[in-house]
Parts: C-alpha cells; structure tokens; sequence
C-alpha cells in the first residue's frame, strides 16, 4: 500500500468501472477526488492504492480515498474504497483498509465512518465493512432512493493508537 499519483488515475477508473458498482456521477466524483488527493497531498483528501509486486511492471488492484471530516477533532470519513472484481477476496481490502487505520490512528484519529447503502448489491459490501470490526451506527431510509437506504458504520481508537 503507497500514497496514490496522478499517474495511477487510469487504474483507478478501469478499477472504479470493473466493480459495476458506481454510477457515472459517482465515478467522476470518485475520480475529482483522486485528483484532488494527488495534486494536494495531506491536504482534504488521502489516496492510498494497493499494488502487487507480481509483474513487471506492479499493477495497481485497488485504492481508497480517506480524509479528516471537517470541523471534527480527530474524526476521519472513509470516502471511497473498490478492488478490482478480478481480485475480490484475495485481501486487497482489508490490506487498504489497515494501512489507513494506522495513519488516521498515528495521526490522533479516534473515529473512521463509513457510508453505504442498504441496497441488495451492497451485501457484499456491509459484509466486508463488519468482517473488518465495523459497526452499523445510523440509518437514514430512503436516503440513497426509495427503498435504499443510507448506513453508517463506525470505527473507534483508543487514545493509544489502537482499534
Ligand atoms: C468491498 C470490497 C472493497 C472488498 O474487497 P475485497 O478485496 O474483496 O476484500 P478482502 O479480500 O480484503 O476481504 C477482507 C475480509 O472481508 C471478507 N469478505 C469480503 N467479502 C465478503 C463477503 N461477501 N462476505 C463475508 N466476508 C467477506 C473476506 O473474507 C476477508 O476476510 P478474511 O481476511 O478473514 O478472509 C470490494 O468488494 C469492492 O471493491 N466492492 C465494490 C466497490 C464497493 O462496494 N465499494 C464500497 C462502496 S461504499
């Protein structure tokens, strides 16, 4: 897991659209923010991306994008996270999802949330997000559209560092 680069945004949509995921608002917010966390590091928005060793060249199998919520003291959303589909299960995740836990923890973070929706295709999704130690802390219905609702999961440090 590294910071992400402006040279990796290509990987990142290729990534973003393989999932079948995000709709095409979501993907060019997805990729604003990429850029945005690129151009600016340590500013608003942190990019991390998951790279395999097996190459060459490396190829880039999954990224995050994370941030310090604003107005918070010590409070961190989880904006985006997707693995290439071919790659699911094969710890990508989980290995995205530490890295960015032990620097909003280093960093004096005590809270990650994360937004999902409750909609059918998201099952994998919420099953992650709980396999991973998160807990479902709120729910908006109907937020997403009718019938699809808005979930947020929460994670909690201790002031020591650790989850
Ligand atoms: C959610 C997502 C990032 C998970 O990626 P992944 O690479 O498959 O996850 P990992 O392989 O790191 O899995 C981590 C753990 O979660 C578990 N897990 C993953 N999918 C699971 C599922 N459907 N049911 C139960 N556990 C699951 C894995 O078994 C693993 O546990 P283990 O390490 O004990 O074996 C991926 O499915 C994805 O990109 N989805 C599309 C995009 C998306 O939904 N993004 C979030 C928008 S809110």
């Amino acid at each position: 897991v590294r910071p992400g680069h402006l040279e990796d945004r290509p990987a990142i949509e290729r990534i973003l659209r393989a999932t079948s995921a995000f709709t095409d608002e979501e993907v060019v917010c997805a990729l604003d923010l990429v850029t945005s966390g690129c151009e600016h590091p340590g500013r608003d928005y942190f990019i991390r991306v998951f790279e395999t060793g097996a190459g060459p060249p490396a190829r880039v199998l999954g990224y995050t994008c994370h941030g310090r919520s604003p107005f918070t003291e010590g409070t961190y959303d989880l904006y985006w996270i997707a693995v290439d589909p071919a790659h699911h299960g094969s710890g990508a995740a989980r290995a995205l999802m530490s890295a960015v836990e032990s620097e909003v923890a280093a960093d004096g973070g005590r809270l990650i949330l994360v937004d999902t929706a409750s909609k059918p295709s998201y099952a994998r999704t919420r099953a992650f997000y709980e396999k991973i130690g998160y807990r479902e802390v709120s729910r908006i219905r109907d937020y997403y559209r009718p019938g699809d609702d808005r979930i947020t999961y929460e994670k909690r440090f201790s002031p020591h560092g650790t989850p």
